[in-house]
């Protein structure tokens, strides 16, 4: 989410006629977007801030810094107080309003500049992208169409960052989209803290919602008894041209029989979800109110296998939440043995400000944190080794991305269950579509062989 926003940013400023630098050590503005869930990102974004200002500042070099995202939002002008040098703090709802206060702090009618307000209708203002930053993002790009977070999970800062959930439009959403295909976009991942919640709270505007969905797209007759979002996913799918759905991140809760059918009636719809788990112990999911129990977890898994036996599944998982024993901690690691998760991202619990669990007793000592990461995280990689493994000899289709980052002579695509694959490819194969034999299996990775293309 971070990174689209980032892009939102750079492609409202490239329209405005500023360029990318090639470093920050030459850029006239340094902007950086922060990330607030666990201490250490906001860790690291003031230590790179310290540096961009101490080097700028060395060799006497006029720049305009700036903090956005999460980390602005929650700690506004007290950032500027930390780092005297910063000119801009900009909270998660006023992305659009950078161009806008970076031409106040370059032409001087402004000297420090903090907006960390609530704006109405900031959701459906991530919406600029950048398609030639890259070549990969030419062919698969992300698409915000919510903001914000009504879960409050008792560990979680982003209710607090992000704000209320509100929804874009179907019509809003399906018009980027549609824009995206006509320039050359293959695959979209629709973004959201909680996707399966979306258009939950527009509920005034149902009516008019599902009167939009008719005149954008062949509506289905069943399609108005589903949800916001599988209503959603059925629009983006009329498109044509384009060929590949994803979606994150969604909750557990919002897994119903609607968008479980979704997989098996939407061939664009990629068979592949990050279900965040967070703890296998139902005492603990009802410390952290995430609203289901480790069977009601295990009965997600086993629906959306049986609609499709090849998905992919990944989790978040935190350890060391406030009161986790060894045998809430168990718990979770037999829950990873049964779900078998093809990855799995672990997080050491950290404490956020104003958050319940933040003040919950039991706060577990960050030894036993660090011990228990590498136990499931040894577990969790042993199993998607295995998994990989799996993979060796079968038949993938992938979507061709570009050149590999790290050897240019090799081409990267991902299987429609979300895994990385790379390959001896040139750049007539950038952006199609194409069937590869698995050869062997790196770390995180599937090497495949074209051969049977050719
Ligand atoms: N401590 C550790 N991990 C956290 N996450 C969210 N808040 C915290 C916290 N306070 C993790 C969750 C979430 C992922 C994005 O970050 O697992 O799914």
């Amino acid at each position: 989410m971070n990174e689209r926003d980032s892009e939102a940013v750079a492609a409202q400023l490239v329209a405005k006629g500023y360029s990318l630098a090639k470093s920050e050590a030459t850029a006239d503005v340094v902007l950086l977007n922060t990330c607030s869930v666990r201490d250490f990102a906001e860790q690291k974004a003031i230590n790179k801030m310290q540096n961009i200002v101490g080097t700028a500042r060395s060799e006497k070099r006029d720049q305009i810094v700036g903090f956005m995202g999460c980390m602005a939002q929650s700690r506004g002008k007290e950032l500027m107080d930390k780092l005297p040098d910063v000119d801009l703090v900009l909270g998660t709802q006023k992305f659009h309003r950078a161009a806008e206060y970076l031409d106040e702090l370059l032409n001087g009618t402004r000297k420090k500049i903090v907006d960390v307000e609530a704006e109405a209708k900031s959701e459906a203002t991530i919406r600029e992208h950048l398609l030639n930053g890259s070549a990969k993002t030419s062919v698969s790009a992300f698409v915000s169409i919510m903001q914000g977070c009504n879960q409050h999970c008792t560990f979680c800062i982003v209710p607090s960052t992000r704000g209320e959930e509100r929804s874009r439009t179907i019509p809003d959403i399906v018009a980027e989209c549609r824009e995206l295909v006509s320039r050359g976009v293959k695959e979209i991942t629709l973004l959201g803290q909680i996707v399966t919640s979306y258009g939950r709270h527009e509920r005034r505007d149902e009516r008019q919602v599902a009167s939009d969905m008719a005149a954008a797209s062949r509506i289905t007759h069943h399609a108005s008894q589903n949800s916001p979002f599988v209503q959603l996913l059925d629009a983006v799918h009329e498109i044509d041209g384009l060929e590949r759905i994803r979606f994150t991140s969604p909750h557990p809760k919002g897994y119903g029989d609607d968008l479980v059918e979704a997989y098996a009636r939407l061939p664009k719809l990629c068979e592949s979800a990050h279900i965040p788990l967070q703890s296998g112990s139902d005492r603990i999911l009802k410390a952290m109110h995430r609203g289901y129990t480790r069977e009601k977890f295990l009965g997600i898994i086993q629906k959306l296998r049986r609609a499709k036996p090849e998905m992919g599944i990944y989790t978040d998982i935190i350890v060391g939440f406030p009161g986790e024993t060894e045998d809430d901690f168990e718990q979770t690691l037999s829950l990873c043995r049964e779900v078998q998760f093809d990855n799995a991202y672990i997080f050491k619990y950290s404490p956020r400000r104003d958050t319940p669990a933040a003040e919950m007793p039991g706060q577990v000592p960050q030894a036993i944190r660090e011990e228990r990461n590498e136990r499931l995280l040894n577990l969790v990689n042993e199993i998607a080794a295995r998994k990989y493994d799996a993979f060796i000899g079968r038949q993938v289709e992938i979507l061709v991305e570009g050149p590999s980052k790290k050897n240019a002579a090799r081409y990267t695509g991902r299987t429609r269950c979300n895994r990385i694959v790379l390959f001896d490819g040139s750049a007539r194969h950038q952006g199609q579509l194409m069937d590869l034999k698995i050869e062997r299996t790196g770390s995180f990775t599937l090497y495949g062989d074209p051969a049977i293309l050719e």
